[in-house]
């Protein structure tokens, strides 16, 4: 069965690679020319732990591809994944042009049955928008080509939603070992060869939630959305520790140790980033709005985690006898999370904006995207290592959990 991967992000570049890993033959696309050129020359443009030995291994078998070709791949292919970008709009709602773009060239080149799957986070009723912009267009294609009825073939598509749970820096691992599925469809036919992709998944007990196009998607913001509340929820709880003596490491390990609650997400730090949570949890916030619903806690867990950034300054600036005028501070870690090289609202760079703002000297150091931290901060002193970054400076922030900032040499700082 022929796969292709509309948009070759994060997500689509792994669940491609990954898919292709499981034996099928899979047509990653992408607009972005210069992405594909690299990687049809061997550069794989984001890091991921063992994708590009993944991506090697699979191209020279054969079975994985990157073209810019969209009418070729779709055409070819069974199954359509749809995993391009859904940014935020100004007012947090999710930004669907990318989404209604892709629809609008998928139905220019329907030529038999397929499965459409969405893998973008997307508001509740995406599936039946995209359905419905589809049928648009075919009739709109039909109509142009003068026939009076678009054939019946070319009208054959089913919708799936099956949200990608996949975590930046283990995104290999955890799309080949899922704590879950999710395939939403109305469809039996659809689900069936859903079924067929997932095989290897199934054979490793991978539980299955099979729901309608809806649930899924909302599952999708469940998630996240609890997830950044659990985040949040810890760090106030440190924010509370800090003013009383407490120590919230063993409060989390205590929490932690209760079954129903489990020791992940309990990490202290300055707050939830990347390209995900931030997002999502505005956009879940702002679709239950439109829903007429006023999402309270969601609301909170926004505001507290923007403030977190702003508690981790005014920390610093305490410790540094109230002014942050001409000191110099050493940040360790740009990116969002350990592993990755994506900087999307990266704590990290929140709070350098934030120190820069309040009149400090910043010297940096990342293990891996100090050239991406560059094109949007060009005047921080980027370092070569912790050692460096830490001399002369009078405060020293370990921003990203990077593992090799877990055990630095603290008599040689
Ligand atoms: N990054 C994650 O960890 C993660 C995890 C789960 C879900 N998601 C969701 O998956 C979706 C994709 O996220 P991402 O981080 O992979 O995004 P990304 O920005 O890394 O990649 C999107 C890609 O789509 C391409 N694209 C856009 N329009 C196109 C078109 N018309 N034709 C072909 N390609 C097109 C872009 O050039 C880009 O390469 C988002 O909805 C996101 O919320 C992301």
């Amino acid at each position: 069965m022929k796969i292709c991967i509309l948009g070759t992000g994060y997500v689509g570049l792994v669940t491609g690679t990954c898919l292709s890993d499981f034996g099928l033959e899979v047509i990653c696309v992408d607009k972005d020319s210069e992405k594909i050129k690299g990687l049809n020359n061997g550069k794989v443009p984001i890091y991921e732990p063992n994708l590009e030995a993944l991506i090697k291994k699979n191209v020279s078998a054969g079975r994985l591809t990157f073209t810019t070709d969209f009418k070729k791949a779709v055409e070819q292919s069974k199954v359509i994944f749809i995993a391009v970008g859904t940014p935020p709009n100004d007012d947090g709602s999710a930004n669907l042009k990318q989404i209604e773009k892709v629809a609008q060239q998928i139905a220019v080149f329907l030529n038999e049955y397929k499965v459409i799957v969405n893998k973008s986070t997307v508001p509740i009723g995406t599936a039946t928008k995209i359905k419905e912009i589809i049928n648009k267009n075919v009739i709109a294609r039909s109509e142009a080509t003068r026939q009076s009825q678009p054939t019946s073939k070319a009208f054959d598509f089913d919708i799936v939603s099956n949200p990608e749970f996949l975590r930046e820096g283990s995104a290999v691992y955890d799309f080949t070992h899922p704590d879950k599925i999710v395939i939403g469809t109305n469809s039996p036919k659809a689900l069936k060869i859903m079924q067929e992709i997932y095989r290897p998944l199934y054979l490793i007990d991978t539980p299955f939630v099979i729901t309608n196009p809806e649930t899924a998607e909302l599952i999708k913001y469940a998630c996240n959305a609890f997830l950044a509340t659990k985040i949040t929820f810890i760090n106030e709880i440190a924010n509370l520790s800090d003013k009383v003596g407490a120590d919230v490491h063993q409060i989390a390990k205590a929490m932690g140790l209760d079954g129903r609650i489990s020791p992940k997400f309990l990490h202290p730090g300055p707050g939830y980033g990347g390209s995900c949570f931030p997002k999502d949890t505005e956009a879940l916030y702002h679709f239950a709005s439109t829903c007429g619903y006023d999402f309270k806690l969601l609301k909170g867990v926004i505001s507290a985690n923007k403030r977190q950034r702003e508690l981790m300054v005014e920390k610093i600036k305490r410790h540094l006898g109230g002014t942050l005028k001409g000191k110099t501070i050493a940040i360790l870690g740009l990116s969002f999370k350990q592993n990755t090289d994506d900087i999307r609202k990266s704590p990290s760079i929140d709070i350098i904006k934030l120190l820069l703002k309040e009149g400090a000297r910043i010297k940096c150091f990342d293990p891996l995207v100090m050239d991406n931290t560059k094109k949007i901060l060009p005047d921080l002193i980027y370092c070569q290592d912790e050692y460096e970054t830490a001399r002369d400076s009078d405060a020293l922030v370990i921003a990203t959990e990077w593992n090799q900032f877990r055990n630095l040499n603290l008599s040689k700082i």
